[in-house]
This record gives structure tokens, sequence and C-alpha cells, in this order.
């Protein structure tokens, strides 16, 4: 991987993304092996910032950090000097002094991470930022639709519920455009991000990559729900944010879930054995119905093991790692 940081997947390459996606592959073998430990980042210091709620992100990468040997530190803003004011600058030179060669951030403000990225030599992992991206987790996603699909390209991708406030969609989106997928993002009208699919276009057409595919625009937003399922392949319910949420966005989580909820009939408007996903944490019997979240179609409890194996994958190819098949 030629590159210091991983922020967001708009500037990944397809072939960068299969890069990820086949070392995954042998991330997995290793997590499958008796002693999951191997020595790649011995010696290396990991630091996990974690500024905001997380707790299937932060745990994740720092099993995929002691899986590779590396040493990790794990920061949170209580209980450390962010809560007595101390700017992202500051904490950023603190975090060199101490010799981090690996930073994963998780930040409330849009952009936090970058900043970091730019003050610091060690390498920078987005672990979420504000509404804006969150990288690994689209590569999770990608991961889990490949396997259990087997490819991705001409794939249809509907991505259903709180689209405005989601880093998850973003990033997923962009994810799943740029390897020839294409994504319908579906909500309620105020809860759509205006714009953000001609933004993505353009993103694609400037890295002459496809931005039609089977006839329909590789991103799309829509407010109509059956429109969005029709013909998916994978749907993908969001959390909603009611933590990022103004008043007045929704009229009530029942009207929500009356509308937009994921019920069995409404999964049953996509492709056959469509798959169903959930970034996680589920706000179940709102955006998704549990039978739903867990029945047969269901590979939220795969995004979850997944995402170990992709960060790992992500952690060693910064380390300079190459051909996963050498762990
Ligand atoms: C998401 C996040 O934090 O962006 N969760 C996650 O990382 N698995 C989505 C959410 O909070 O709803």
């Amino acid at each position: 991987m030629r590159r210091k940081d991983v922020l967001d997947l708009d500037d990944f390459a397809p072939d960068e993304i299969r890069e990820v996606l086949e070392t995954t592959v042998a991330m997995k073998e290793v997590l499958a092996r008796p002693i999951k430990r191997v020595p790649p980042l011995r010696g290396k210091t990991i630091v996990n910032c974690f500024y905001e709620a997380s707790t299937r992100t932060r745990v994740s990468f720092e099993l995929a950090a002691k899986n590779l040997s590396a040493d990790v530190v794990n920061i949170s803003s209580t209980g450390s000097s962010v809560e007595k004011g101390e700017t992202l600058v500051d904490t950023t030179r603190t975090l060199q002094a101490l010799g981090a060669d690996m930073v994963v951030m998780r930040h409330g403000a849009s952009g936090a991470p970058y900043v970091v990225a730019r003050e610091l030599s060690a390498c920078v992992i987005n672990g979420g930022d504000g509404w804006h991206a969150h990288p690994t987790q689209a590569l999770l996603d990608l991961f889990t639709v490949q396997s259990r699909l087997g490819r991705l390209e001409g794939r249809r991708i509907a991505i259903v519920g709180d689209v405005l406030h989601s880093r998850v969609a973003r990033s997923a989106a962009w994810g799943f455009a740029t390897m020839g997928a294409s994504v319908v993002l579906c909500a309620p009208p105020t809860l759509l991000p205006a714009g953000f699919d001609r933004a993505v276009l353009t993103g694609l057409r400037a890295k002459g990559l496809p931005t039609v595919v089977a006839g329909t625009p590789s991103v799309e937003l829509t407010h109509h729900l059956d429109a969005a399922l029709h013909d998916a392949d994978v749907v993908m319910a969001l959390r909603v944010q009611r933590e990022r949420m103004d008043s007045g966005l929704l009229p009530s989580l029942r009207e929500y879930a009356r509308a937009y909820g994921l019920t069995r009939d409404r999964v049953a408007k996509a492709r056959f054995g469509a798959v169903v996903m959930h970034p996680g944490p589920m706000n179940e019997g709102v955006e998704i119905a549990p039978d739903v979240a867990y029945g047969g179609q269901s590979a939220v409890e795969e995004q979850v093991a997944n995402g170990v194996a992709v960060r790992m994958a992500v952690m060693y190819l910064l380390a300079g790692g190459r051909g996963g098949a050498a762990v």
C-alpha cells in the first residue's frame, strides 16, 4: 500500500481496495488458527484515540493490533487531557513524542483525523469522523458482501436509514461505487444529504471509473423505499442517530419505523435471498425488525467478525506488509 494514512475511500483505486480484500482473506486464515497471533507489527506502538462512543470499532482495532503483535495504548476523551481543553494539535504532538507508529482516531468533528495526519509522521487510520467517513467499516462491508455474493461488480446495494448523519453510508457509497456496484441511498427527504450523489459521480469520473451500472447511476438518492429495494442484492439498514439530530427532522421514531423500518415484508421486495446488513449499534424495532436483524439473510454478526480481519489487513499493509500469504 503506497500511502501513509487511511482517511476515506474517496482516494482509493479499485486495485488498492482489492489488495485490502485479498489480504483480509489471509487474515481470516490467521484468525481461524488456534493461536491467532502473528508477528508483523512486533515492536510497533499503535495508539487508539477514541474521542466518541464506540464498542465494536474500538475493540476490533485493539484486537487487530494485538493479533499482529503490536503494543496498543488506548486513549479516550474522558480521562485524557482533552477534558482539560487540550487542542487536537497538542494531542498530536504528544502522540508524536510518545513514539506512536500508528494512530487510530475516532472524533466527533468531521476532518479531525486529516488535521492529525498532516501533522504526524505516524500512519493515521480514521475510525469515524463526525458525519464524514468511516473507511474501515466500508472495507469490512465490501469484504462481507464479496464473501457472501462472490463479486461486487454489477451488484445493487440499497442503504436505508439516517443517511444524512451517516459516515458509514458515505464511505460505503465510495467503496461500492469504486468497485463497480451501484448504491442507492434511501431516507426520508429530511435525512438525505443533498448533492452527495453528484459529488461522488464527479469523483468517480475524475478517477476514470464508470458512473453508470446496468443503466442506473453508480450512486443515487431517493426517498421511495420500494424503488430502493427493487432489485437490491444487499439491503443495509442505518441507525437513526438521535444524538446528531436537530429537532424537527423526524416526526417520531414510531412514524419513521412505520415508513422506513426494515421488516420481513420489505426485505422480500429486494432480490431473493438479498443480504441484510447493519453497521451496529442497532435500534431494534426502529430501523430494523428483530426477526430481520437475526434472520437467515442477516450478515450482521459476520460484519463484526470480518471487522477484525479487515483492520488487521489495513494495519499490515500500512506498515509495509505485502502479500498477506506471508503472515
Ligand atoms: C457506526 C458509527 O459509529 O459510525 N457504527 C460503527 O462504527 N459500527 C454507525 C452508528 O453509530 O450508527
